[in-house]
C-alpha cells in the first residue's frame, strides 16, 4: 500500500496564509509540493473575520503598534521579534496588493478597523470577510503557477528526519529533515524535500468549542514535538470572547470589529458588566481580560451564553460593513439589528506553539515552521486581534527569503517506505469516536479559561489512559485520518495540560485559581521529546 517516494524542493505542508504566501513567494524556478488536508481555499485564514494589523497610516507607528502587542502580551513578548514583523508589515500589504488583495484601511481605500488592545485604527479588512478574499486570492495565484503542485485532502502523518534515515548526513550533531509521510487515499508515500515547511495552523478541536475548522488538529505541533523540536508556551490558548452560541452552528465567530464599532456585552439580567471587570477600555478590553469576565457571569448567574448588542447599530451598518456576520446569524434566525446575538467564549487561536525565529527557522536544518503552528514570542502570553494574519504572512515572505540558502538537493536523500505491519483496518470506530468526544471534553471542562491544580492533575491522569489506548490502536490499525488527527489532538492536549501545570503563575492566557500572582524573573515554559 506504499506509493514509492517522490522528490521535492520544498515540501509545504499547509495552505492557509502563511504556507500560501511561502510558496508564492519562493523562486519560480524551485519546484513546490503544496499539502492541504481538506479542499482550498481552507483553514483558520479562510474563517477570519477581522483582518491584518499593520502600520499604514500616519497617525500610527510601528513603536505604537509595538507598545500595544506588549501590553497585550502579559509580559513575555519577544521585543525582536514583534519589532521584526511589525516593521514588515507594509512589505506584506504591498505584496498583497500585487497579489490582488486590497485590504480596507490601505492606499487610501476605505476605514481600517479597530479591535481590543490597539490604541488606533490598524485592523485592515475586507468588510468581515477578510480572510475569505485572502485565502481565495492566493490560492487561485497558486493554481496559476506552473512551479507549485497542490495535492488537496492528503495528510503527513511523520517527519521524515536524517537521524533515523541518513546520519551520515547530521551536522554537528544538529538533526535535519528530509521531508514528511503522507497519506493520500489510502496510501502513504515518502516525499523527499530539501526544504520542509510546516504551516498547519492551529489545533482547537482540542476542546469540544472552538471556533476552528474540523482540520485544526495541532498536527504539526504533534509530528514536531515526536521528532524531537522544542514546544513553548502552550498554556496559551487563547479563547475567543464571542462565537455564536446556538446548537446548530457552533464553530462561528463573531468578529471582535464588531464590538470596536460600538457592540456591548450583557449578560442575561441586561447588566452591561464589563463595568465590573475593565471600567476604562470595556468590551475592548484584551481578549483574556473579556472571555474571563464572560465565563465569570456565566458561572455567577448559571448561564451558558452572554449577549452581543449591536441592536443600535442599525440594519444598514450591520449589513454592509459586517455581511458575513449578519448572513450567519440570520442562517439561523437571528436578527441582529432587533435583537442581541447568544454568544460564548470558545477556544480560538494557539499562542505557543514550535520555537522558531520570525523566518520560521528551526533547531532542525532544512525544517521551518510558520504561522500559527510556531511560536516566535511576538505574541507573548496573549495575542492581540489581528496581528496573527500578519505574523502568518510576514513569515511566510521571510522563510522564502532564506529558504534558497538553506535548501539541500533532495536527489541526495533516501528514505525507507512506510511499513505498515501487521496492521489492520479499523473494525471499531466507537473507540476513535469516544476517545474525540473524550479528550475534548475534558479539555473543555479540566482546561478552559480558569484552571486549578486539581482539575488539570485530573485532566492529565485521564489523558494519559486515553494516550496509551490512542498508541495501541495506531500501531495495530490501518492509518486513516481520523485516527492519526486523534493521535495529535492527544499529543497535543498532553502538552498544553502540562505547561499549563508547570506555569506556577498566572500571567496572559493562563489563569489559574492556585496560582493567582506573577513570578519573576519571567520565563517560558518548554517540552520536548528526549529522543
Ligand atoms: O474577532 C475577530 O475577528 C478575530 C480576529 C483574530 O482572531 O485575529
Amino acid at each position: 500500500m506504499s506509493n514509492g517516494s517522490r522528490e521535492t524542493d520544498v515540501l509545504i505542508l499547509g495552505a492557509g496564509m502563511a504556507g500560501l504566501t511561502c510558496a508564492l513567494s519562493l523562486p519560480e524556478e524551485l519546484e513546490i509540493l503544496l499539502i492541504s488536508k481538506i479542499p482550498m481555499p481552507t483553514g483558520s485564514t479562510f474563517l477570519a473575520q477581522g483582518g491584518l494589523a499593520a502600520v499604514v497610516s500616519e497617525n500610527d507607528s510601528f513603536d505604537l503598534h509595538l507598545q500595544d502587542t506588549i501590553n497585550a502580551g502579559g509580559g513575555l513578548v519577544n521585543e525582536k521579534a514583534a519589532i521584526d514583523i511589525i516593521s514588515s508589515g507594509p512589505r506584506l500589504v504591498e505584496q498583497l496588493s500585487r497579489w490582488g488583495i486590497q485590504l480596507e484601511g490601505s492606499f487610501g481605500n476605505g476605514k481600517s478597523g479597530i479591535e481590543g488592545g490597539h490604541s488606533v485604527r490598524r485592523v485592515l479588512h475586507h468588510k468581515d470577510r477578510t480572510g475569505r478574499l485572502i485565502s481565495e486570492k492566493l490560492s487561485e495565484c497558486c493554481s496559476q503557477r506552473s512551479n507549485i503542485t497542490v495535492i488537496e485532502g492528503a495528510f503527513a502523518v511523520n517527519l521524515l528526519t536524517a537521524s533515523r534515515e541518513m546520519p551520515e548526513i547530521v551536522e554537528n550533531g544538529v538533526d535535519r529533515c528530509i521531508g514528511a509521510h503522507i497519506l493520500n487515499n489510502g496510501t502513504i508515500s515518502t516525499v523527499l524535500a530539501g526544504e520542509t515547511v510546516i504551516a498547519t495552523g492551529g489545533s482547537g478541536k482540542v476542546y469540544r468549542y472552538t471556533s476552528n475548522q474540523d482540520s485544526a488538529t495541532g498536527d504539526g505541533i504533534a509530528m514536531a514535538y515526536r521528532a524531537g523540536l522544542t514546544i513553548v508556551n502552550m498554556e496559551f490558548y487563547q479563547f475567543h470572547p464571542t462565537c455564536l452560541f446556538h446548537a446548530e452552528k457552533r464553530n462561528f465567530l463573531i468578529t471582535e470589529a464588531l464590538r470596536g464599532e460600538g457592540a456591548i456585552l450583557l449578560n442575561l439580567e441586561g447588566e452591561r458588566f464589563m463595568e465590573n471587570y475593565d471600567p476604562e477600555r470595556m468590551e475592548l478590553a484584551p481578549r483574556d481580560i473579556v472571555a474571563r469576565a464572560i465565563d465569570s457571569e456565566m458561572k455567577k448567574l448559571g448561564n451558558d451564553h452572554v449577549l452581543l448588542d449591536a441592536t443600535h447599530l442599525g440594519r444598514e451598518k450591520l449589513t454592509l460593513s459586517f455581511p458575513e456576520v449578519t448572513d450567519g446569524v440570520t442562517s439561523v434566525g437571528i436578527i441582529p439589528w432587533e435583537e442581541p446575538i447568544p454568544v460564548v467564549p470558545a477556544a480560538h487561536y494557539s499562542v505557543g506553539g514550535i520555537y522558531a525565529g520570525t523566518d520560521g527557522s528551526t533547531a532542525m536544518n532544512g525544517l521551518r515552521v510558520i504561522g500559527e503552528v510556531s511560536c516566535t514570542g511576538f505574541h507573548g502570553a496573549n495575542r492581540l486581534g489581528s496581528n496573527s494574519l500578519l505574523e502568518a504572512g510576514v513569515m511566510g515572505l521571510k522563510a522564502a527569503d532564506s529558504i534558497p540558502d538553506t535548501l539541500m538537493n533532495s536527489d541526495e536523500f533516501r528514505a525507507r517506505d512506510w511499513s505498515f505491519g501487521r496492521a489492520k483496518p479499523i473494525m471499531e470506530n466507537v473507540l476513535v469516536d469516544h476517545a474525540w468526544a473524550a479528550l475534548r471534553s475534558v479539555m473543555w471542562d479540566y482546561v478552559g479559561i480558569v484552571r486549578s491544580d486539581k482539575r488539570l492533575n485530573r485532566a492529565l491522569r485521564i489523558i494519559d489512559v486515553l494516550a496509551d489506548e490512542i498508541e495501541e490502536d495506531y500501531w495495530t490499525m490501518l492509518p486513516v485520518t481520523e485516527m492519526l488527527e486523534l493521535r495529535n489532538i492527544c499529543t497535543v492536549s498532553r502538552i498544553i495540560v502540562k505547561s499549563a501545570l508547570s506555569r506556577r503563575e498566572s500571567r496572559g492566557l493562563h489563569y489559574s485559581l492556585d496560582c493567582p500572582g506573577t513570578l519573576s524573573p519571567l520565563k517560558d515554559t518548554v517540552i520536548k521529546l528526549i529522543l
